[in-house]
Parts: C-alpha cells; structure tokens; sequence
C-alpha cells in the first residue's frame, strides 16, 4: 500500500490552541457499506498516514472502529496522541450527553475525544433508537434554552477530561450568535455541509470572525448519500467544468480539486471513502501543490447554493420545508 508521511500533512490551529489536522476519514457509510468495512477502512487510513477520523454515535459502526483502534495501538502503528478522533452526540441524547460520550468512549475504546459535537441543534426526546434513517416526526427546533442545557452538559466533559474539544454542527448564523453569547466554553468548531457548489459564503465568514473553525463535510459533494436525501434539483460538483478544467490542468482527480479549495479556503475537510485508491488519493493532493489564486477565484465563482443534506428527517411537524430548518426566514431571538 503508498502511504504518506504524516508529518506532511498540514494543522490547523483553533482558538484554543489545539492543532486538528486538516484532513479527516469520514465515516458515514450511507447505505452503502457496513460497520465492518468502515472499521477496516479505518485502519487502513491510519497505515496510510491519516491521523484524524470523524465519527459519531449515530453512524453504527463506533464498536467496530473501537476494535481496530485498539489493534493500532496494540501493533504500535501509531500512539494516541498522534490521532485525532471527533464523534457526535445524537438528537435523541440531547439531554444525557454525558451518558452518550461514556457510550462512545466505550465503543471506541478510548479514555477521551479530541473533539466533540453537537451533531444537529434539532433535539429528538422520544426518539425509539438512535437512527438517521427513519424519518422522525418528534423532532423539534431550536430551542436556545434546552440548547444550552445540553451545552453545559458539553462543557462539563470537557471540565471532567473526557474531551479535549467540544463545538457544533449544522448551525446558522441566528442560531451560533446565542450560543457565542451564552457559553462559558467557546465552540472550537461547526462541522457544516460546505463544497464548490454550496460554498456558504456569510456562514463561514461569520465563523472566521468569531474565531469558530470551520469542517466542512461532504466536500465532494456526497454522491453515495442516501436516496433519502437527493432530490432532482441536485448539482453535481465533480462535473462542474470549472472543477473538471483545473483537475485535468493539475492531472489530478476532479475530487482532489474540490479538497484542495476546501484547505486552501481555510477549512478543515473530511472526505469519505472506504477504497484505498480513493483514501490515497484525497490524502496525497492535500499534501501537493496548490491551486492558483485564479484558480482559487474561478471556483469561488461557481457557487450554486445546492444544499444536498436538507435535513428533511428532522422537519417537525408544523414545518412548511426543510428551508426553515436553517432559519432562512430571518433570526431567531431566544
Ligand atoms: N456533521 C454532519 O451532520 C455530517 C453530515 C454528513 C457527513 N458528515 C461527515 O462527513 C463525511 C464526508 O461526507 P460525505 O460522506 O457525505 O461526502 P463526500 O466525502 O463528499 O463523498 C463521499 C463519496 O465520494 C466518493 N469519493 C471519495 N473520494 C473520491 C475520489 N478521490 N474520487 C472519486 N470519488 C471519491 C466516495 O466513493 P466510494 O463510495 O467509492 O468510497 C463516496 O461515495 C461523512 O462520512 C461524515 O463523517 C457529517
């Protein structure tokens, strides 16, 4: 197998000065592979010089993870310290976060996180298990006081030592002003949807400003999402001849270009696969030269605002659309 060395690959320093590398294995296998196949793309990742993987409780397949972990560990491929390990609480964990994070230290075998998130600001209190494929009607908005609740509950294991790092996802503007406003402990990061053709322009500045660091997911544009989540509406990224045009410049695949603007824009980016080729692929153009400025700003230009993670599972019930998951009809005051 080819690796990369791992001192290659770049850090990004957060507001509190924890070093995340700029580079993580996503491991959400849609419908398409099971717990077993992640877990050993995992390790495979790791031998290939990744050192940061970004899990969560709801993807099924943190046991699995745990076992290879130890297994790297034990065969001293790498220590610990060398990784950096996200995971997520669950909608319907919102108010036993603590719980939740003992769970997925269990599963993973770990003493601690790197980095852990609130995965969605929509709270589900009678959800029957955690699970992202049914859809769940008890979900409900945002509410700035139970969100709170369920932050203090964040800031609490990082108080305790069982996180090193704690931050948010899928937050708006409206929604990270109160949270800024009200935390003791700041976020560190918003793990948000952020590729060429949903590029989130106002978001990811306000989160520059305020010093939140930006993960943006599906950075390639998540082609192997779930049926559930596609409508015809959908963009493709990879076909965008802008991306197409610089990928056959640089001879390089056109997802590589979409990674390249993702840490060149400043972001932290975590691809998915599960096939070696892929992993090494992604890994290797991060480390190579850069896009050119005007390269930078061609694909600046393409923005097509095409959300594909909607988030229609979560849609409560006196919710019109998806569209007022992400308070696109202005702020939210409390
Ligand atoms: N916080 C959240 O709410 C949230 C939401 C969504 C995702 N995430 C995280 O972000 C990660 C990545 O997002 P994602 O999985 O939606 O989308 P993605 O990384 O944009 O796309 C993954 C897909 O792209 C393909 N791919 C990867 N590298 C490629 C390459 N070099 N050439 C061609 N195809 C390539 C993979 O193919 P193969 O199937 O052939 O491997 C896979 O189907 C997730 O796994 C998860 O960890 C977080």
């Amino acid at each position: 197998m080819q690796t990369i060395d791992a001192t290659k690959v770049p850090y990004k320093t957060l507001s509190n000065g924890a070093k995340i590398p700029v580079i993580g294995l996503g491991t959400f296998g849609s419908d398409n592979y099971d717990a077993e196949t992640i877990a050993q793309a995992v390790k495979t990742a790791i031998k290939m010089g990744y050192r940061h993987i970004d899990c969560a409780s709801v993807y099924g397949n943190e046991k699995e993870i745990g076992v290879v972990l130890k297994e790297i560990f034990s065969e001293g491929i790498v220590t610990r310290e060398e990784l950096w390990i996200t995971s997520k609480v669950w909608n319907d964990k919102h108010k036993q976060v603590v719980e939740s994070c003992k769970q997925t230290l269990s599963d993973l075998q770990l003493d601690y996180l790197d980095l852990y998130l609130v995965h969605w600001p929509f709270p589900n209190f009678h959800a029957p298990k955690c699970d992202v494929t049914a859809r769940q009607p008890d979900s409900i908005p945002y509410i700035h006081e139970n969100y709170m609740n369920t932050w203090r509950q964040m800031e609490s294991l990082v108080e305790s030592g069982f996180v090193k790092n704690i931050g948010t996802s899928n937050m708006t503007i409206p929604k990270m002003k109160l949270l800024l406003r009200d935390c003791k402990i700041k976020p560190v990061v918003n793990e948000m949807e952020i590729h060429p053709h949903f590029q989130q322009p106002e978001l990811y500045q306000f989160m520059k400003d305020n010093g939140v660091g930006v993960i943006g997911y599906s950075p390639i544009g998540s082609p192997g999402r779930p049926e559930r989540d596609k409508t015809p509406e959908d963009t493709v990224d990879m076909e965008d001849p802008v991306i197409m045009a610089i990928a056959e410049r640089l001879n390089v695949h056109p997802a590589v270009v979409c990674l390249k603007w993702a840490v060149q824009r400043g972001q932290i980016t975590i691809p998915f696969s599960v096939k070696t080729d892929k992993m090494y692929t992604n890994l290797k153009g991060i480390t190579e030269g850069p896009l050119t400025d005007k390269e930078m700003e061609q694909v600046s230009k393409i923005d097509k605002q095409c959300r594909l993670i909607k988030g229609q599972v979560f849609l409560w019930q006196h919710a019109k659309s998806w569209e007022d998951l992400w308070d696109l009809n202005g702020e939210i005051t409390k």
